[in-house]
């Protein structure tokens, strides 16, 4: 409990403004709320996490949260988020599983005045706009995780390598920015190449399927980044069923900050993973209280990552999810 106050605390020390707030339903003032959190999959420890946090946060808050599981699939997560709006919600949060399908969900509710905070991922901002149709955008700088973890990337292999990589959910903003922070940072590096780049939907046994195929096609390949923790560890066990050695013949990098993926680095496996927090409750809770209270809202609520490698992997394992 003292942990995940702790890291509240770094969460909420570490929100930026950049926007302010304009149209978008606002928070009423109430005593306690009705809140609908949408997921879109459980099957990770991540989403997990996710989920955690806002049964955690829910009794202080002075939420009765009613949680939906999409199961993987965005028109599910439409019409649990229609379910929720015809259950008239206080607010709704949910992280968008991909950018554009879930753009009615964000526009109903608007239109029914219930408020919505999106957590995690975003939607297109050309069809639905922070501040304006929703409140917020609470989340991280996918764009940049992406970008660290290819100079992780860059310093492991002396700035030579043939680079597998294995992307998110298609359509998912998480997928969408990684892969631009990290395109965009290995083409500057002349002897960094990318030769395949496919989507495992952020699945770990997908990730690992994939790794395979890849493996195969590219017997060339030096490295793999993995666009979440599960593919990475997925790929792993790719890397070691085709008789490599990860860490050795193949460098790996990822993101999210996964228990396995620390213990991962700690056993040579993986050279580093930047860290994507997972723990929005108390950030939503208090962003909601801010709202109702009539405060100005910033368009992103910007969560600061660190990154894990080798220097710091064991020490902080207990932040590992
Ligand atoms: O949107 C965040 C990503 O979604 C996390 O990196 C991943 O593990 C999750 O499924």
């Amino acid at each position: 409990m003292r942990f995940h106050h702790t890291l509240l605390a770094i969460a909420l020390a570490a929100i930026h403004f950049s926007g302010a707030a304009a149209d978008a339903p606002k928070v009423a003032q109430k005593a306690t709320y009705k809140v609908g959190f949408a997921q879109t999959e459980s099957n990770n420890p991540w989403r997990l996490a996710e989920t955690k946090s806002f049964q955690d946060v829910a009794a202080s808050c002075g939420w009765q949260v009613i949680f939906t599981d999409a199961g993987g699939s965005a028109a599910k997560q439409v019409a649990d988020i229609d379910s929720l709006i015809a259950q008239k919600v206080d607010l709704l949060v949910f992280p968008p599983r991909e950018d554009k399908p879930l753009i009615p969900a964000v526009m109903k509710a608007k239109k029914a005045g219930i408020p919505v905070i999106l957590v995690d991922r975003d939607v297109d901002h050309k069809l639905a706009k922070p501040g304006v149709d929703y409140i917020t955008f609470i989340g991280s700088d996918f764009i940049d995780q992406g970008r660290r973890a290819a100079q992780a990337l860059v310093k492991a292999t002396g700035g030579k390598a043939n680079i597998i990589e294995l992307e998110g959910s298609t359509g998912a903003s998480a997928a969408t920015d990684r892969k631009k922070g990290f395109d965009d940072e290995i083409a500057k590096n002349p002897g960094m190449k990318i030769v395949a780049s496919q989507s495992g939907d952020f699945n770990r046994d997908k990730g690992r399927q994939l790794a395979q195929t890849l493996l195969q096609a590219h017997p060339e390949a030096n490295a793999v980044y993995g666009h979440n923790d599960e593919m990475a560890v997925g790929a792993i066990t790719a890397i070691e069923a085709a008789g490599k050695t990860p860490g050795k013949d193949i460098f790996v990098v990822s993101i999210d900050g996964q228990r396995n993926a620390l213990d991962a680095i700690i056993a040579g496996k993986m050279v580093a993973t930047v860290q994507s927090s997972p723990y929005f409750g108390g950030i939503s809770c208090k962003t909601a209280q801010a709202s109702a209270k009539g405060e100005k809202i910033p368009t992103w609520v910007k969560v600061e990552d660190k990154i894990y490698d080798i220097t710091n992997a064991a020490k902080d394992i207990a932040e590992g999810f």
